[in-house]
């Protein structure tokens, strides 16, 4: 499977932050926003990762993310034009991703938890699958409603009513079609290629799997300067008390076999002295 992380966009929200920084590359804490969608992927086993900026943008991610190797990773950037939706990432990416399986996440998407639900997902995808989270604010999302057996029957974009609790993460799993699917998608009524029109063709397929998301898993979102607080605030208390990481990409490259310690080592010597380098360091020493 290959990876997307869609990390375009105006972040109107937060502006003037945004004015001339990508909403992406703002810190949560202690590391680039953007780290955490990258670390999910990888803990998912995805080491293939297009990344979609703006091209304003654009070189400022390769400055930061070079192309991947220093944590075995393949990075392709590729260029969004407008943010004229979040499922046209499948159009930008079609060379790359053609025949093949895709997660796509958003840029602006934080996990902390098991991610166990995402790796069974993956082994298990039979064309398309959502996962669902309740949330107190639904009507802030994408939401899917589902039966008593909690297979979906319906999805809304931003509903005005209380029709579901299941906010949809921005973490979607496709098989080899969606690039077929998003070709025959037309613009929303605000102008997008709206990711729940193509959601809803799977649905009318009866191809569309969700899975639900306990609350032991944390799923925050970044997108108003409150969110972005929330998320740092949440990050270092969890990182203060065990004095782990969450989201270190060399800690993950490491864990998951992606790079040799050698060359990580190399990796991590040319970082400027930092609490995040020491923290590197005492990673590279326990193993
Ligand atoms: P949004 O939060 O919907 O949009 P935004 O990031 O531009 O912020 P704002 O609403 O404050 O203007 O986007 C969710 C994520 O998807 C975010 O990481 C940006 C990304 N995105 C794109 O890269 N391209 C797009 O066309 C859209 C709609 C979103």
């Amino acid at each position: 499977m290959v990876g997307i992380v869609l990390s375009g966009g105006k972040g109107t929200r937060l502006y003037p932050s945004t004015k001339v920084i990508s909403k992406q590359l703002l810190p949560i804490f202690d590391k680039p926003m953007i780290y955490y969608p990258i670390s999910t992927l990888m803990l998912g086993g995805i080491r293939e990762i297009n990344i979609i900026t703006t091209p304003e943008d654009f070189n400022q991610y390769k400055e930061l993310l070079l192309d991947g190797s220093q944590w075995g990773l393949f990075f392709n950037y590729l260029i969004q034009e407008k943010p004229d939706g979040i499922a046209q990432a499948f159009l930008i990416a079609e060379k790359f991703i053609k025949g093949k399986k895709v997660c796509l996440i958003l840029g602006d998407n934080l996990f902390y938890g098991k991610l166990d639900f995402f790796r069974n997902a993956m082994s298990n995808l039979r064309s398309s699958t959502i996962f669902a989270y309740e949330v107190d604010n639904p009507k802030d999302y994408g939401v899917v409603v589902l039966d008593k057996n909690n297979k979906p029957i319906k999805i809304v974009e931003k509903p005005q009513e209380h029709i579901s609790k299941y906010a949809i993460p921005g973490l979607y799993l496709f098989d080899e079609r969606v690039v077929e699917y998003a070709k025959s998608l037309t613009p929303s009524e605000r102008g997008e290629l709206e990711i729940t029109d193509l959601l809803r063709i799977y649905l009318e397929n009866s191809e569309l799997d969700v899975v639900l998301v306990g609350r032991g898993v944390a799923w925050l979102d970044t997108g108003t300067p409150n969110n972005l607080v929330e998320a740092a605030l949440f990050l270092r208390a969890i990182e203060q008390r065990q004095g782990r990481k969450i989201g270190c990409l060399e800690e993950i490259a490491l864990a998951q076999g992606y790079v040799a310690k050698d060359k990580l080592f190399d990796w991590i010597s040319s970082m400027p002295n930092s609490e995040y380098k020491n923290y590197c360091l005492k990673v590279l020493d326990e193993y």
